[in-house]
């Protein structure tokens, strides 16, 4: 795992940015794999400029699949993570609803299996974009989920949905079921981008990195894939025991080697 702490949250939005349309130049049928919520907003508002400043890499065969979707809200609901997703990235990027995949929260008892099907018949994730929870989440995968599990229903702890309650109107229009890519699934990409800014993050963060692998914080998988990169805020690193060594660590890096 790389952790990389670095100053602010636009030079991790930067870094993020940067590390996607690096994947996008070398590999233009690039599979994205996609997280919402408020952390992954600056990253894509900075893909979204860079493309309307015409310096961005065509994004004409690349997909996309999203980590996770509420199940039960209305159909077109602004706040289901197909629309998120389409208003804060994909629609500007020029990426048709056709290629920006999800769990189906319209067929759940299959939407797993389904939702697996089509992650394998794409060749898999290149390059997943995640976020953290403040309970050590990953996607939807809430503590105690399984290391191994793959997309499936799950339910939200009560932490998650008053987090997410911003979100809404009111706590009670919060669902209290999602689809989710599993850790499994989450771990089968071939390069995991996890971005965390702001001191909320900061105790998760150092329970991942540093903490033992364990189900009760289930970003810590983490520790277990050849290839993670840890983007963070100086908020986000300020509980890491190991913060100084990260940052040597980077800074030591040759330009060449990329994240
Ligand atoms: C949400 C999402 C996750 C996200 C996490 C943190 O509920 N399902 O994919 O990474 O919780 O969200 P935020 O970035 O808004 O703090």
């Amino acid at each position: 795992m790389e952790v990389v702490p670095l100053g602010s949250a636009a030079e991790v939005a930067a870094l993020a940015a940067d590390t996607i349309e690096a994947l996008v130049r070398s590999r233009p049928a690039a599979v994205l794999g996609l997280a919402t919520g408020s952390t992954p907003v600056a990253t894509y508002a900075e893909l979204v400029a860079r493309r309307r400043a015409g310096t961005a890499p065509s994004y004409d065969e690349v997909r996309a699949f999203l980590l996770d979707e509420y199940v039960g809200l209305p159909p077109g609901h602004p706040q289901s993570y197909r629309a998120t997703i389409a208003r804060e990235l994909t629609d500007d990027l020029g990426l048709p609803p056709d290629r920006v995949h999800r769990p189906d929260p319209t067929d759940v008892p299959t939407a797993g299996a389904a939702y697996e099907a089509q992650l394998a018949e794409a060749g898999g994730v290149d390059l997943q974009v995640l976020g953290i929870g403040s309970d050590g989440h990953l996607a939807f995968n809430e503590p105690g989920s399984s290391l191994s599990s793959l997309t499936r229903l799950k339910t939200l702890t009560e932490e998650t949905r008053r987090d997410n309650a911003r979100f809404f109107n009111s706590l009670d229009e919060v669902p209290r079921h999602v689809l989710t890519q599993g850790l499994g699934t989450i771990l089968r990409a071939r390069h995991l981008l996890l971005i965390a800014t702001g001191a909320g993050k900061a105790e998760a963060v150092a329970a991942a990195v540093e903490g033992p692998l364990s189900a009760s914080c289930p970003a810590s998988v983490l520790q277990l894939h050849p290839h993670a990169s840890v983007l963070l805020d100086a908020d986000a690193a300020s509980r890491l025991a190991r913060a100084d060594h990260y940052r040597e660590v980077y800074a030591g890096k040759p330009d060449w080697q990329g994240l």
